[in-house]
């Protein structure tokens, strides 16, 4: 099987000369995949996909996804900017989160976004009364907490009931009448997300079955002005197999909707894919400092810490990692970064093309909450993020 980086030659010499860390965005995989989801929502009436911004903000990459024609999903004042900035049009934008600050609102409404994910009768009240001061109407779209579970890692699943987002199903009616009632908002649609990194249909089709009683519910009692329904995210990527599987499985994804969700005449199907979307074409490249045995072990301690990649330390993740320079017989290593915390250790007891003390180094599928996860923790400066049209 072809690597999708290490195979490539004139690339791995073009790193040589930059400095390290740093995250590549493979621009080519990206354009691909943004095809292979187009291909898929193009064939289904009213499916739209609003890119979730928090998985990759860096500005090239929300560029190529603007190109491709794609809305934006944002959780913050920061993520909207970054948005307008880039090219996307405010009516393509949608904006969630559980603490929304009055300035985020504001702009919001201001740069005219298409609605608001709105999270509590607290939030509506307030972004009412925002909304009057500046003569306006806010179009809002409740986040329902659907209390479906997900088949994935506890910190990231979102729709039980005990996590902190959404409104309860039994309040559904409550703030929808609500809103019907309030003079500078009007009641646009339904939000849901369940969680990320998620393989098995089977969840989908949950918030599907889950969403199918709640509208049935709604239409019970005369509520029917429900425009947009929004799925949210959650569709999860090989971290396995970067190179047997860069672009997820989107048919059996959007398909699995088309087959479960029962719309509504004239309604709109809202994705917001975020993983999905970049996680396969971006990779941290990094430098092998020194490699050290130890009495049971060798670790090879790279220059990237778990300040520029987070994820295997947070949440125990897997990130594969291909040496670029070597092609020597395997050994086995715990690959560690140079932050002062025992968790700053990228994957323990991992078989590796030998590396010596220069050697290139490529975590792959990082280009979701990768970079835009990074800190500066130990006074370290951020990486720099490079596509392929930069190098
Ligand atoms: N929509 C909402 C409301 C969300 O909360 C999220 C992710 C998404 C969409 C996009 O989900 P995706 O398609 O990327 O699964 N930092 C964690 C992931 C946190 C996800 C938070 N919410 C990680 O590195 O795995």
């Amino acid at each position: 099987m072809n690597n999708l980086l290490k195979d490539n030659a004139a690339l791995v010499e073009k790193f040589r000369s930059i400095r390290t860390p740093f995250y590549y965005y493979d621009t080519e995989l990206l354009d691909k995949t943004l095809q292979a989801i187009k291909k898929e929502t193009d064939q289904h009436e009213g499916y739209h996909l609003h890119y979730a911004v928090k998985a990759c903000t860096n500005s090239k990459v929300l560029s190529h996804i603007m190109k491709a024609g794609f809305g934006a999903d944002c959780v913050s004042g920061g993520e909207i900017q970054a948005c307008l900035n880039a090219g996307f049009p405010a009516s393509e934008i949608v904006f969630a989160g559980v603490g929304k600050s009055d300035w985020e609102i504001v702009l919001g409404l201001k740069v005219g976004i298409q609605y608001f994910n709105v999270e509590s009768i607290p939030e509506l009240e307030v972004i009412n009364e925002i909304a009057a001061g500046m003569q306006k109407v806010a179009r809002v779209s409740f986040r329902i907490n659907p209390n479906v579970g997900a088949d994935t890692h506890a910190n990231i699943t979102t729709g039980l009931a005990e996590n902190k987002f959404g409104i309860a199903m039994e309040d559904m009616e409550k703030v929808i009448t609500l809103a019907n009632e309030m003079k500078n908002v009007e009641f646009v649609g339904l939000h849901f997300h369940i969680g990320s990194q998620i393989l098995e249909m089977d969840n989908f089709i949950a918030l599907s079955n889950r969403i199918n009683e709640l509208q049935d519910q709604l239409e019970q009692n005369g509520i029917r002005n429900v425009k947009n329904i929004n799925v949210g995210g959650g569709l999860g990527i090989s971290y396995q197999d970067p190179d047997g599987q860069p672009i997820p499985d989107f048919k059996a994804y959007f398909d699995t909707y088309a087959k479960y969700l029962k719309l509504r005449p004239g309604q709109h199907l809202h994705f917001e894919l975020g993983r999905a979307v970049v996680a396969q074409c971006g990779s941290l490249i990094t430098k092998c400092l020194y490699v050290k045995k130890a009495a049971t072990k060798q670790f090879a301690i790279v220059d990237a810490g778990m300040t520029d990649l987070i994820r295997p330390a947070l949440y125990d993740a897997f990130h594969k990692i291909d040496n670029l320079t070597s092609n020597a017989a395997e050994e086995t290593y715990d690959v560690v970064g140079p932050i002062c915390e025992s968790s700053d250790v990228f994957v323990k007891d991992y078989s590796m093309n030998a590396t010596k003390r220069g050697d290139l180094l490529a975590l792959r599928s990082a280009g979701a909450y990768g970079e835009i996860m990074a800190s500066q923790y130990n006074c370290r400066s951020l990486p720099i993020g490079y596509t392929t049209e930069d190098i």
